[in-house]
């Protein structure tokens, strides 16, 4: 069977031959038309004047658009309708697309919109999280607040409380490849149109939308993108209008994408937080309550705020059961890029804000961080029996003994509780113990280099909480010959999720991987689709193909069974072939007897995640179907005297419940850390008191390099089975090993408070000057 073997990634060496084919390398027709935007250069204003004479006096520009130029309402926003697609009056961020550029080439259509002459009316910027907060400057009417128990009552009864606050920057996604679309004109108005992104569907709604088209006149196509990461879940939507709106202009083909530069300056980044925190517990370190403050910067439009938000707070838990907890979270609404979708979708923040409290205890009671987190853990979840996890779980039980189930602050039931045994696994197999003493030792001997260890959890809710969209079809074609061409409505972004999906084919067929083709997402071919993100592609996909593929092998078994007169229960296929009672024949063989016996060979699939119910304003229900565990362990050293650091080993137990592919779900664990341990340590965003974005390049935004990785990294993967009924029990693996990078800058965190006495409150991203920083303040209090 195909699944759970290791496979490489099915396009590794298109990949690494530079053969694999993204948007800007699809050929393109003669008098293909390319794009730019032409962009504000002032956070919050009024246009006052606009001359584009030297644009359209260019050379090469064929077409130039204003606000006023467009034909109808071309709104790019996912969410709630405030994105124009060129900005009228008002410009709400350095880098808002002004107008629009068309041009016989990419670089006539760039160089033609710095021509412009724009003046504007400028006015006060709201940039920081307190001038949002003093303007009132959010979205939805007020905070969006939950709690459990009365939180405050809870931490003023403790025997210690203490409060802290902790920053947190964005992130760039840094995808290779950039946000880039092409569109070509078809006959009766219809348009395809080709898009690097994570949401076909929500490009073709967009685009039919601005064109005034019905739904089935656009179709999207995307093969596979450079890299998403979230930041192709609605980013895109302005490239693929803007060339559909051009096409259906001109009658020409038209492409867009953007450098490097115009990509940092005009999408959507990670939101950044601050977190305030204040949290009651025993002298042992055991939390009685905690309260939190989270306020984020969300940028001039709303885009998918709202449920990155709110996954913050359903992760501000992460792994700990706390008795009583209040959440209120502040979505603030500033002159900035418009903040998006990033691996995690707001549940790295939160969980990040409890990782610090967590932290922070432990150095008031003066204990091992890990003694601390470990006492705070949720309980563990009924070991299933010998009948596997497929049995239900016991129910609660506090007489017997067992240890009861316990529930989250937003009410769901923490079934699948993995993390004390993964602790421990973790714990034994990186040596913690001793090499924390090891780390202790050094530190009382040396005085410049200083070191420090930290081994943190990730709990991480696995489907989309806004319950509708956990939703998928297939649709799956067995052909004559016995080759099997595969559609689903998930996207390839490097994740390898075509391939895992292709597993499951092969194995519903018991055919050889090289029997199914992969095919390019297509609006098409599967509709209504969700965007490729929760981490959720493989678990909806797969599940939608094997349905369909059950479907087709249904029919062929009932057929080919009565040909060879045995039953369709012995009807089995296994290794390429059909066994029929004692004869056999090839799955080649099977296909062309079915298709002659007029057997439809094709059939879709459809699939929606049951158990999941969740209401957002009261923050009550279940909005995952289960949750993905891990563990990691972080060893770092620190030059106190310039602020410099390493991560020497890296240690990570991570739980895909019963792999699809461990090949791949190791390199998503891999690839995670070191993307989580970036946003903590060097990827610094800044702006200028002007609004503008200052590292927009990576001569300035340090995403780490290969020579940052930990020089020992050892990822193994937590032999488990999905308690829930999954593609073939696996569990989700894109974001919630992203999460593991929160082990880097508390190991930072140690590495500085064995400088001094205070505790060391290291904000992120930990960039040297950070970590210097902190040194001094914790010498010097
Ligand atoms: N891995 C690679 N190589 N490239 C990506 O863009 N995106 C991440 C994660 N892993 C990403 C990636 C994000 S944000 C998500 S939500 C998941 O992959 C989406 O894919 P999946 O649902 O198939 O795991
Ligand atoms: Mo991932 S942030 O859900 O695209």
């Amino acid at each position: 069977m195909s699944v759970a073997k290791p496979l490489p990634h099915d396009a590794a060496a298109l990949h690494v031959t530079g053969k694999a084919r993204y948007v800007d390398d699809i050929p393109t027709p003669p008098g293909t038309l390319h794009l730019a935007f032409g962009l504000s250069s002032v956070a919050n204003g009024r246009i006052t004047a606009i001359n584009l004479d030297a644009v359209r006096a260019a050379p090469g520009v064929v077409l130039v658009l204003e606000a006023k130029d467009l034909p109808g309402d071309c709104d790019c926003s996912p969410s709630n309708h405030d994105e124009p697609l060129l900005a009228g009056h008002t410009v709400n961020y350095v880098g808002q697309q002004v107008f629009l550029v068309a041009a016989t080439s990419h670089l006539a259509a760039r160089r033609a919109a710095r021509l412009a002459r724009i003046t504007y009316q400028e006015r006060d910027a709201i940039l920081s999280i307190d001038d949002a907060m003093a303007a009132d400057d959010r979205f939805e009417d007020g905070p969006r607040i939950w709690s459990r128990g009365d939180a405050g009552a809870a931490i003023d009864s403790a025997k210690n409380v203490i409060e802290g606050s902790l920053t947190m920057g964005g992130q760039e996604h840094f995808y290779l490849e950039s946000q880039a679309a092409m569109a070509l004109p078809q006959d009766d108005g219809e348009v395809v149109v080709h898009s690097s992104t994570q949401h076909p569907t929500e490009i073709q709604h967009k685009v039919a939308h601005a064109l005034g088209l019905p739904m089935h006149s656009v179709r999207v196509e995307t093969r596979r993108m450079g890299g998403g990461f979230g930041g192709k879940e609605s980013q895109g939507n302005a490239l693929a209008i803007s060339c559909a709106l051009v096409a259906r202009m001109t009658g020409r083909p038209v492409k867009m994408r953007y450098d490097r530069d115009d990509d940092m300056t005009i999408t959507g980044k990670r939101h950044d937080f601050r977190i305030d925190y204040r949290v009651g517990f025993d002298d042992g370190g055991v939390i009685a309550g905690v309260e939190f403050l989270h306020l984020t910067r969300a940028g001039w439009s709303m885009d998918l705020t709202l449920p990155v938000a709110d996954r913050a707070m359903l992760h501000a838990d992460n792994a700990y059961f706390i008795p009583a907890m209040r959440i209120e979270s502040h979505r603030l609404r500033t002159n900035m890029q418009s903040a998006t979708a990033y691996r995690g979708f707001g549940g790295p923040q939160g969980m990040l804000g409890i990782e610090r409290v967590l932290d922070h205890v432990a150095y008031a009671v003066g204990r091992d961080p890990l003694e601390v987190r470990k006492a705070n853990y949720y309980a563990e979840a009924p070991v299933a029996e010998a009948g596997g996890p497929s049995a239900p779980p016991s129910p609660p039980e506090d007489i017997s003994g067992q240890k009861k189930v316990q529930t989250t602050h937003y009410g769901q039931p923490v079934e699948d509780f993995e993390l004390g045994a993964m602790t421990a696994a973790l714990e034994a197999s990186c040596d913690y113990a001793t090499r924390r003493a090891a780390v202790r030792k050094w530190n009382a001997e040396n005085s410049v280099l200083k070191k420090g260890i930290a081994l943190t959890p990730v709990k991480f809710g696995i489907s989309f909480t806004l319950t509708h969209l956990n939703q998928a079809g297939a649709l799956v074609h067995v052909y004559q010959d016995g080759s099997i061409r595969m559609n689903h409505g998930g996207t390839e972004m490097g994740q390898g999720l075509f391939q895992k999906v292709a597993q499951v084919a092969a194995s519903r067929f018991g055919v050889p991987m090289a029997v199914v083709k992969i095919t390019a997402t297509d609006t098409g071919k599967v509709p209504n689709t969700s965007a490729t993100a929760a981490s959720s592609g493989s678990d909806l996909n797969g599940m939608a193909v094997k349905i369909a593929c059950d479907t087709i092998r249904d029919r062929m078994a009932g057929y080919l069974a009565q040909q060879y007169q045995c039953s369709p229960a012995d009807v089995r296929f296994k290794d390429g072939s059909v066994q029929l009672g004692s004869q056999s024949i090839s799955f080649a063989e099977a296909a062309a007897l079915c298709y002659g016996g007029r057997v439809s060979l094709s059939a879709t699939g459809f699939y929606k995640t049951p158990k999941v119910e969740w209401d957002r304003i009261k923050g009550q229900g279940r909005p995952f179907y289960y949750f993905a565990y891990g563990v990691s362990c972080s060893e770092v050293v620190v030059d106190t005297l310039t602020g410099e650091y390493r991560i020497l080993r890296a240690d990570v137990l991570h739980d895909c419940g019963s792999s699809l592919n461990p090949a791949l779900d190791v390199g998503q664990v891999e690839g995670a850390y070191v993307q989580g341990a970036g946003w903590l340590t060097t990827e610094e965003l800044l702006w200028d008191d002007k609004g503008r974005l200052r590292t927009h390049a990576p001569s300035t935004y340090k995403i780490p390099a290969c020579s940052d990785r930990p020089d020992v990294f050892t990822v193994a993967l937590w032999d488990g089975r999905n308690r829930e009924n999954t593609i073939y029990r696996s569990k989700a693996v894109g974001e919630p090993p992203f999460m593991h990078g929160i082990s880097v800058l508390m190991a930072l965190s140690d590495a500085v408070g064995s400088c001094g006495t205070a505790y060391p409150d290291l904000d992120a991203p930990a960039t040297p000057e950070r970590v210097l920083a902190a040194i001094e303040r914790v010498r010097h209090v």
